[in-house]
C-alpha cells in the first residue's frame, strides 16, 4: 500500500450492525454460543481511527479491544483520542493484519468492515486465513462487502470516472475532478431513448457520497462485487460458515414464494436469489467456523435478549381486535399493524425508548394488556419475522441508555470529546446520530455527570456571551434578557438528547 500526499480519512463512524452486543445477539439466534460482549475479546482489522473500536470499549470496561490498520496516520490520530478518553481497555497498532498469525492471540469477536472488496485477491484470501485462525472457536466475525448485482453498477461508473483521475494524484483534487464528471455524465441522460436508468442512479448516488465515501470505495484501486456463492464458496475453502447478515438476518430466505421454494432447500442459491431480485449492493455477513451455527434462526433462544423501540403510535388505538395503529419511529418511518401482540408490545417498548425491556418479561406484559398468553418465542418471531422489525432494536444486555434525564445527566467521554468537533455523536446504541443544534452540542460537551440543571443553564449562558455559538434571535451582549429563559431550553434539550439515546444511567 502506498500512501497518498494528503489524508482522507474514512468514515470513521461507530457501526451498529458490526458491534459485539449486535453480533452477540445474531450469535444466539443463530445457535452459537459467543461470549458476552461486556467481557469479550475484540478485534479490528482496518479500524482506521478506531471510532467504532472505541465506541465499543467504552461499553464494555472489561473487555479488551485490539485495532491494526496499515495507515500511520490513521493509527496516530486514533490513538491520540484513545489518550484523551483515557480508555485502558483499547489499543490500536499500525502494521498488516498479515502478521496477526504469527501471534497467539484469539479472539471472540473480529470486524473487518470496509476491507474485503477493496483489496488485492491474494490479501482477500489472506484475510480469510487469518480469520479462521484468529477467530475463537465460538467466535463470531462481521465481514462487510460489495454484493452483485448491485455492484455492478458502481462498477460501470468506475470504469467511466477512473480513466479521467487516472494522472491525478492528490486525492482531493481527484475527488472534485470526479465529481465533475459524475455531473457530466448525468447530463447524458438528457438524450432521448437512453437507456442510462441504472447508471444514472449509481450517479446520483455516488454525487450524495462523502468525501470519505468517494475516495476509499469509489475510485480506490481496487473494489469488487461478489455473487453471495461466490463468497459462501470462498469463506467454505478457509472452513469457515456464512451466519446471516448482521443487520436483515436474510429473513427473506425464509420466504414462501414460489420462485424461491423453486430453488429447493439450499440456502446460498436462495440467498443469491434473493440478492439479484433486490440489486443487493452490500451484505454485512455474520461468520463463524465452520458447522458452528445452525444456519436458521431460533427464535426460541430470543428471551433472554432485550428489545427497545422509539414507536410512538400518531393516534391512540385499541390494542385488542384488528383495529389498525400506525407508530412512527425515531428515523421518520412509519409503521401501521392490527397484530394485537405488536400493539401491544410497542406500546409498552415506546414508553421506554431508549431504554429496553428483557423478552420475558416484555412477553409477559404483552400478555396481559392483549389478554391471552404470548410466549417470549412468539413475540420475537412477531417482531423480528414481520415489517415491526424495522421499528425494534434487540440487545444482548440491556443498553445503557436512559429514558429520562437524572438529577445530574451525564453521556459518555466520546461524545463530549465528538460534540466539540461537530454534529456527528455516537450514542449508546452503538450508532452515530446527528446533533445539528449548537446550543445541543455545547450541552451535550458539558454533560460529565457532575452538573444540575443550573451550573448547565450558566455555563451555557457564558459560552453564549462568549459568543463561541450563534442563538438565533438573541443579542448575546443582554444576558439578563435571555437567561432565565435558558432553564426550559436545558430541559427540552435534554430530552431531545436522552431521546436519541445519548444519555447514560
Ligand atoms: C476503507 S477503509 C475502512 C476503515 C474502517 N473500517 C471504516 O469502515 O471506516 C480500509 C482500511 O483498511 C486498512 N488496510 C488496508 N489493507 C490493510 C492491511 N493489509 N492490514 C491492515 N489494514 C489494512 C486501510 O489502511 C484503511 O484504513
Amino acid at each position: 500500500m502506498t500512501l497518498s500526499a494528503a489524508y482522507v480519512p474514512s468514515a470513521n463512524k461507530a457501526l451498529r450492525d458490526g458491534c459485539p452486543d449486535r453480533l452477540a445477539v445474531v450469535a444466539t439466534l443463530f445457535g452459537l454460543s459467543a461470549a458476552p460482549p461486556e467481557r469479550a475479546r475484540v478485534l479490528e482489522i482496518g479500524c482506521a481511527e478506531g471510532v467504532h473500536l472505541s465506541a465499543a470499549a467504552l461499553l464494555a470496561p472489561d473487555g479488551s479491544h485490539f485495532g491494526i490498520d496499515l495507515d500511520p496516520r490513521a493509527v496516530a490520530r486514533g490513538n491520540e483520542t484513545i489518550g484523551a478518553l483515557g480508555l485502558g481497555n483499547v489499543k490500536l497498532e499500525c502494521a498488516d493484519f498479515r502478521t496477526l498469525t504469527d501471534r497467539s492471540e484469539r479472539y471472540d469477536y473480529v470486524i473487518v468492515h470496509g476491507l474485503y472488496s477493496w483489496v488485492h485477491p491474494g490479501v482477500r484470501d489472506a484475510l480469510l486465513s487469518t480469520l479462521h485462525e484468529l477467530l475463537d472457536e465460538q467466535g463470531v466475525a462481521y465481514l462487510s462487502f460489495n454484493a452483485l448485482p448491485g455492484s455492478h453498477a458502481k462498477s460501470m461508473l468506475r470504469d467511466l470516472v477512473l480513466p479521467h483521475v487516472r494522472e491525478i494524484v492528490d486525492p482531493r483534487l481527484r475527488i472534485e475532478r470526479a465529481r465533475e464528471i459524475g455531473k457530466e455524465l448525468l447530463l447524458v441522460r438528457q438524450r432521448p431513448g437512453s437507456a442510462f436508468a441504472l447508471l444514472c442512479a449509481e450517479i446520483e448516488h455516488f454525487l450524495r457520497a462523502s468525501d470519505s465515501l468517494v475516495h476509499h470505495d469509489y475510485l480506490a484501486e481496487h473494489s469488487h462485487g461478489f455473487r453471495f456463492g461466490e463468497f459462501a464458496e470462498r469463506l467454505e475453502a478457509h472452513g469457515l460458515d456464512y451466519v446471516t447478515d448482521a443487520n436483515t438476518l436474510d429473513r427473506s430466505a425464509f420466504t414462501e414464494h414460489p420462485l424461491v421454494i423453486a430453488l429447493g432447500a439450499n440456502r446460498t442459491q436462495r440467498l443469491e436469489f434473493l440478492d439479484g431480485l433486490e440489486m443487493r449492493r452490500f451484505r454485512q455477513a455474520v461468520v463463524c467456523h465452520k458447522g458452528r451455527s445452525s444456519g436458521s434462526l431460533d427464535f426460541s433462544r430470543a428471551e433472554r435478549l432485550w428489545f427497545a423501540s422509539s414507536a410512538e403510535p400518531s393516534a391512540r388505538g385499541k390494542i385488542p381486535g384488528s383495529e389498525p395503529v400506525r407508530f412512527k419511529i425515531i428515523s421518520g418511518v412509519d409503521l401501521e399493524t392490527t397484530l394485537p401482540a405488536i400493539k401491544a408490545a410497542l406500546y409498552e417498548l415506546g414508553r421506554i425508548w431508549p431504554a429496553a425491556l428483557r423478552l420475558d418479561d416484555l412477553s409477559e406484559r404483552v400478555s396481559e394488556r392483549v389478554g391471552s398468553a404470548t410466549s417470549a418465542a412468539d413475540l420475537a418471531r412477531l417482531l423480528l419475522d414481520s415489517s415491526a422489525s424495522a421499528a425494534v432494536r434487540v440487545f444482548a444486555r440491556a443498553p445503557r441508555s436512559v429514558h429520562a434525564p437524572g438529577a445530574t445527566p451525564e453521556t459518555t467521554a466520546l461524545a463530549r470529546l465528538e460534540a466539540r468537533s461537530g454534529p456527528e455523536v455516537t450514542n449508546l446504541h452503538h450508532e452515530p446520530v446527528k446533533v445539528e443544534t449548537p446550543f445541543h452540542r455545547e450541552l451535550l460537551a458539558l454533560l460529565d455527570g457532575t452538573k444540575h440543571r443550573e451550573a448547565l443553564a450558566s455555563a451555557l449562558a457564558d459560552a453564549i456571551e462568549a459568543r463561541r455559538f450563534d442563538v438565533p434571535g438573541i443579542d448575546p451582549s443582554a444576558r439578563s434578557r435571555w437567561e432565565s429563559l435558558l432553564g426550559r431550553e436545558v430541559d427540552g434539550a435534554l430530552e431531545r438528547l436522552a431521546r436519541y439515546a445519548l444519555l447514560v444511567a
